[in-house]
């Protein structure tokens, strides 16, 4: 049910920011503020979650998605993603998998290994990942998601969560019907990408859809999808009357994003952008980081796509990315780096290939309002 306070916020549209900031709980775990990093994979492993951790402090973070198959055959790639500290708490464990008694035993896992959440996968659309009937297959088999759910459930202490997109196609948006039953097994929030399976990543996300979900559902609900700036946050909780947001490819090289997104919803009013020392601090953080896992040549390679997007819309950026392209170390990224030329105010009128915003200047963010009024 939409909760009381929401509702009047909707009805008089007068919400207040403070009223948006509102932390929540998930089972016994507090989620303060209401902003979550997403899980995403090749991205959200430890280095990323400690700078978003550091810098962006959401009030939850994600692991990528681990394969509970793999875990079982004891892949050492996939036990290499249980890498995190105590420095990101509080945690949410993302698994996935369709076999109810190995998923059971990859929570046990992860629980012991210090999960304070376990999120079952039902929205990942990719053909190597449905084709095991994990991910989004699960939407359109429900006798198996709830072997899945009462598996898992039954395994751990920790709350367990359901991040899903809003069905198969338009055609089978059952998502509320199913989210409703698995609450009845103890699943303690849902998180709705507000896709279709067959949407992959194409069109807008309709954030209409989560308000479908919550509207279903007593456990909080967090929304997701298209997120790009503090105020499609707030435009999001509004329109929905979702318990909190999380935000996925807008925090990649921008992990401030969740602070500003965070005090936007707590005061409504914008931050400065991030310094080039700051941003420069970050990426390196960021690769070191990495690197203590990883080793230094392949943390470099990994992040060759990921490091250039702190220094979007700054003069020189293009050229960096094509450098960052070719180096193999530390030192030539710091080398890199030192070239970026620091500067107070970053151009404001550029959006990145994938349609997401460069760094911004506050004023300009102010002025602007939304990134985009269609939804
Ligand atoms: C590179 C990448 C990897 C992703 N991996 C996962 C994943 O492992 N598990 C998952 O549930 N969703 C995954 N997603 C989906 C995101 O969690 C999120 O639902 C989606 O990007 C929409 O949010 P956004 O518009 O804020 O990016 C991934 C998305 C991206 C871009």
């Amino acid at each position: 049910m939409v909760h009381e306070d929401i509702q009047s916020t909707l009805s008089s549209d007068n919400a207040t920011p403070s009223n948006l900031a509102k932390p929540f709980y998930i089972g016994e775990v507090y989620v303060n503020p209401p902003v979550i990093l997403a899980p995403m994979a090749d991205v959200t492993n430890g280095a990323f979650r400690r700078i978003c951790a550091k810098i962006g402090k959401p009030g939850l973070l994600c692991t990528e998605q681990i394969s509970t198959m793999a875990l079982h055959h004891a892949s050492e790639r996939t036990r290499k993603m249980f890498d995190w500290t105590d420095a990101e708490k509080p945690l949410s464990v993302q698994l996935f998998g369709s076999d109810p008694a190995i998923m059971a035993e990859a929570a046990r896992i992860s629980e012991e290994r210090g999960a304070n959440i376990l999120d079952i996968n039902m929205g990942c659309w990719v053909p190597k990942v449905c084709r095991q009937g994990a991910g989004a297959a699960l939407l359109r088999d429900h006798s198996l998601a709830i072997r899945v759910v009462k598996a898992v459930v039954k395994a751990v202490k920790v709350p367990v969560t359901v991040k899903m997109r809003a069905g198969w196609s338009q055609d089978l948006l059952n998502t509320p019907e199913l989210a409703k039953e698995l609450e009845q097994l103890g699943v303690r929030a849902f998180t709705l990408h507000a896709r279709t399976a067959q949407q992959g990543f194409n069109g807008e996300a309709d954030w209409s859809l989560i308000r479908h979900i919550k509207d279903a559902v007593d456990t909080p609900v967090i929304g997701n999808g298209d997120i790009r700036l503090p105020q499609d946050a707030r435009r999001m909780m509004l329109e929905t009357g979702c318990d909190g947001v999380m935000v996925g490819r807008a925090a990649i090289g921008n992990p401030w994003i969740l602070k500003d997104i965070a005090h936007y919803l707590a005061v409504g009013e914008l931050l400065p952008p991030p310094s080039v020392s700051e941003r420069k601090q970050a990426a390196l953080e960021h690769v070191r980081d990495l690197a203590e896992l990883y080793g230094e040549e392949r943390a470099v390679r990994h992040l060759r796509a990921q490091l250039p997007r702190y220094f979007r819309g700054l003069p020189g950026a293009v050229h960096m990315r094509m450098d960052v392209m070719t180096a193999l170390t530390i030192s030539r990224i710091e080398e890199i780096l030192d070239n970026v030329l620091p500067c107070s105010r970053t151009r404001d009128d550029e959006t990145g290939e994938d349609g997401y915003p460069v760094f911004q200047a506050a004023n300009s963010f102010a002025d602007r309002g939304s990134s985009s009024g269609s939804h």
